[in-house]
């Protein structure tokens, strides 16, 4: 069965966009590939987070994904610092890495421009870090985003690299997952482009019934369409699309009729918006709370998913020694 190996940020919970995107692919994925899922808590250390955020960012992310259907009898799903073979694979990764191409990785000059006064090596070596994540397991698919894609490369070069060094095929060469039209792209509510981190544009698995109603209430519209059988403007058919998403056809049908009508009032239909939202993530913002005060389960579930993970881990590491020539006396 092909491996699936998925990395999850550990700041950032979980919007709309990751849930009806990608989330809800993993969830259909786990029975069909041996997937990987963990949470990259050693990729945020570049930027020095506080010892007691750690806990918190990572246990509402693993909340976050189970509550959305991660089944940790299914999948694998583990904290990436449980597993120190990925660490050791990370050194040796790093010296078929040139400081060249490191520097020359677009999110690493993106990060030199945003923080010029912590340029750390964690930071340039990002990408490594990443590949010891994916080829540990010698993945064969990785579901990433377009800003993920040059990283993603980056592994099969080294990977290559390895293999070339040692001429053999030990590693495979992974490949991007792509869920092509069952990719639903869920757009932000200020206007443009797709739901993302930045303020006020996104909706929160883990805001409450209010929030989601006060951001849905602000989302950019116009000022109306003005002759029958207009064409949508973007913010309007992104209010659309999501409705699509959460609502049932009915209701949508009535709004679409109001809209071509002209007789379409706004406030309501972002209310409509706003109940059915909530209506969609409620059982999932329960499922949230329940995990989060839980932790002897959470704790069974982390070290279910080190187990496993581990296992996979020591006979990669175990392969990449000998061939390196590290066999003992
Ligand atoms: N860099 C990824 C992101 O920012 C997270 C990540 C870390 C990852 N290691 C990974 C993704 C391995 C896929 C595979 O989203």
């Amino acid at each position: 069965m092909e491996i699936v190996l998925s990395g999850i940020r550990s700041t950032g919970n979980l919007h709309l966009g990751n849930y009806y995107g990608a989330v809800r692919n993993f969830v259909k994925m786990q029975h069909n590939y041996n997937c990987y899922f963990f949470i990259a808590d050693l990729h945020s250390l570049t930027t020095h987070p506080k010892p007691g955020d750690w806990k918190a960012n990572v246990k509402q992310i693993l909340c976050e994904y189970l509550a959305a259907g991660i089944d940790p009898e299914v999948a694998t799903i583990y904290v990436q610092s449980d597993i120190p073979e990925i660490a050791e694979l990370y050194l040796i990764l790093n010296m078929l890495a040139y400081k060249g191409e490191l520097e020359r990785t677009t999110s690493f000059k993106d990060k030199v421009r945003q923080n010029p006064d912590n340029v750390n090596a964690g930071l340039l070596t990002y990408p490594v870090l990443m590949a010891a994540d994916i080829l540990i397991h010698r993945a064969n698919k990785v579901p990433v985003g377009k800003d993920q894609e040059q990283h993603l490369e980056m592994t099969r070069n080294f990977a290559s690299r390895f293999n070339n060094m040692y001429g053999n095929d030990f590693f495979p060469l992974p490949t991007a997952f792509n869920f092509g039209s069952d990719l639903i792209k869920i757009p932000g509510l200020d206007g443009t482009g797709k739901m993302g981190k930045s303020d006020g544009n996104g909706i929160y698995l883990a805001d409450d019934a209010k929030t989601v109603e006060k951001k849905v209430m602000r989302a950019v519209t116009d000022s109306g369409p003005t002759h029958k059988g207009q064409k949508m403007p973007e913010p309007i058919r992104n209010i659309f699309t999501i409705l699509e998403v959460v609502s049932e056809p009915d209701v949508v049908k009535y709004f679409k009729e109001q809209y071509h009508e002209c007789t379409i009032r706004y406030g309501d239909l972002k209310k409509q918006l706003a109940k059915d939202i909530n209506l969609s993530i409620d059982p999932i913002r329960e499922r949230i709370k329940q995990y989060l005060s839980d932790d002897a389960y959470l704790r069974k579930v982390t070290k279910m998913g080190q187990e496993k993970a581990r296992e996979s881990a020591i006979k990669t590491l175990k392969g990449v020694r000998e061939i390196i020539g590290i066999t003992g006396f």
